[in-house]
Formats: structure tokens, sequence, C-alpha cells
């Protein structure tokens, strides 16, 4: 079947209720767009628990501060409906900034705690952005399932949160993150990135590495853990390291000793260049 375009919320409902009535299940696949291999695993992940997947293409205005690279964010809408289409997307929402936020527009869905820490000491307002246009776009689409990926791991907590407070009743599902060959994890953003600053890059996913193996050695000392990321992020004298950190994986607690049985996630943001880039991994215990 051919990728379907949709523009308006109202066009989009009205086909989410005809899937429904139909018995389908729907699965909804956010994203901003300049889509690449790791999109196209969300949404084949997608096509695999459920009958409809609809993709979302939303360069969404409310999560950009200021002195962000709205302006600059990379679009491409004829590759990405060719990339949605082959991962097996059957609909494409593509709403503009008016038709998501008109005139008198007013609501802001605001999530307190894990929103705070790391991208929320550098992006205040960032995840209010998120949780605001993915409430829009789960109200829009009306999904059973929705596909995220772990390379935004604060914000597969936030959306956790979100659906959880919110009694939404819609199933979560979290993806890998998809990586280059040589480690850097992909990103719409990395098209920034002169070659040199691009093989600057590979230090973040080398850094933690490093890490997963300290603590996979039985390394449960935070500070520790800590001094290993950065040690290795700072080899590179042009690095700007926003945060550089073991936490907690469910709560981001930073307790000075993790206890043997805590899932530990290490939380990399940096500058490199004009360029933020963010990074993760999760260890599980055994
Ligand atoms: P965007 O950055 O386009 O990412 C869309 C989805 O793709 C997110 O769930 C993100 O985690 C996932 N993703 C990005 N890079 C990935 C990779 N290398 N491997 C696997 N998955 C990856 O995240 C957003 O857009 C926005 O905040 C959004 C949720 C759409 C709300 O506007």
């Amino acid at each position: 079947m051919a990728l379907e375009v949709i523009r308006s919320i109202r066009a989009m409902q009205k086909i989410a209720d005809n899937l429904r009535m139909s018995g389908k299940h729907i699965g909804v696949v956010p994203t901003m767009g300049y889509l690449h291999d790791g999109h196209a695993s969300l949404i084949h992940a997608a096509t695999t628990v459920s009958d409809a997947v609809i993709v979302t293409l939303f360069v969404n205005p409310m999560q950009f501060a200021a002195n962000e690279d709205l302006s600059r964010y990379p679009r491409d809408f004829e590759k990405d409906c060719r990339i949605a289409e082959d991962a097996g997307a059957h609909f494409l929402f593509a709403p503009s900034v008016e038709e998501m936020y008109p005139k008198g527009f007013a609501t802001t869905i605001s999530i307190d705690g894990i929103t705070q820490k790391f991208e929320g000491v550098y992006r205040p307002t960032h995840f209010d952005g998120v949780a605001t246009v993915v409430a829009k776009l789960f109200t829009a689409t009306k999904p059973h399932i929705a596909v995220f990926g772990q390379k935004d791991y604060q914000q597969t907590l936030v959306i956790k949160r979100l659906v959880a407070d919110l009694n939404l009743d819609i199933e979560i599902y979290i993806q890998p993150t998809i990586r280059e060959p040589e480690g850097l994890a992909m990103s719409s953003r990395n098209v920034y990135l002169s070659s040199e600053q691009y093989n600057q890059a590979l230090v973040i996913s080398k850094a933690i590495t490093l890490a997963m193996n300290s603590v996979q050695s039985g390394n449960r000392n935070r500070e520790e853990l800590n001094s290993i990321l950065r040690i290795s992020l700072l080899t590179l004298e042009n690095i700007e390291i926003h945060y550089a950190a073991a936490a907690n994986a469910e709560t981001l607690e930073e307790p000075y000793m993790f206890s043997e049985n805590d899932s530990i996630v290490f939380l990399v943001a940096v500058k490199i260049g004009s360029t933020r880039l963010i990074d993760n991994a999760v260890w599980n215990p055994n």
C-alpha cells in the first residue's frame, strides 16, 4: 500500500476512527523528520506490533528554545516519505505549525521531577514542549501503541510518565539506538558535523563503553563512573560537556553508590563545535 500523507488533524482522526472500527491496531512513530535508519527501525518495529502504522512528521517549535536550531533544523520531505514507506508505514501525518498551534493555543503539559535534571537543566522548557506535542499527536492519531527510541533516554521516561499520569490507553515501546558502524548514534543533527567533527564525536560512544565495562566489572561508585566518562570525553580539546553522568535508570537519582540490583544509565550531552549531541547506554544487572 502506498504511503498516504495527511495534513489535517480532523482527517487524521477520521482515519484513526475508521481503522479502530474495523478492528485494526494502530501504531504511531512520532518524529521531527529528516529520517534515518534509527527512525526506520522504530517504524519497522511498529509494523511488527500493529496493523496500521502512522509516522508523524512535525518539527515542533514548542520544544526548541529561542537560541536553538529550529530554523535550520534539517528537512527533506520527499526522502522522509520514501524512508517511511520503505520501512512499512501506511500513513504520514505531517501537520503545519498553524494546524497544531492555532491562534489562541494556550495549553502546556508540564511534567515535574525527571524533567528537571540533565537535559532539563540545559533546555528548561524542552520537555514541556515534547509532552504537549506528543499528547496532541496521540489525540490526532489515536494509537494503541507508540514507539520511541532509547537514543532520547530522558524523553522515554517523560513519555512513560505522561501516559501513566493522564491514563492514556497506549502501550509504549522503546527501541535500541541505531549507530553508525563506528559507534556514533544516528541523529538528524549529525549532518551539522564536518568530517573532522564526525571523527571527534566517536569519543562519545567510546566513553560510554568504558563506563559500561567498569560497571560490568563491579564498580558501583557513581563519582568514579562519572570520572571515567569525563576523562575519556576530555581527550578531545574542543568538547564542551553539558553532562556526563551515571544515574539510576528508572528514577534518574544519583546515589553515592549504586546498589547491586540497580539498573544504571550513562547519560552524555556534549557540544562539538556548534552541534549538540546526546547519547546513552543502560546497564542492567544480570
Ligand atoms: P526525533 O529526534 O525526530 O526522533 C524521533 C524518534 O526517533 C524518537 O523516539 C527518537 O528517540 C528516535 N531516534 C532518534 N535517533 C535514533 C537512533 N539513532 N536509534 C533509534 N531511535 C532513534 O524525538 C523527537 O524527534 C521529538 O522529540 C518527538 C518525540 C517527535 C516530539 O516532537
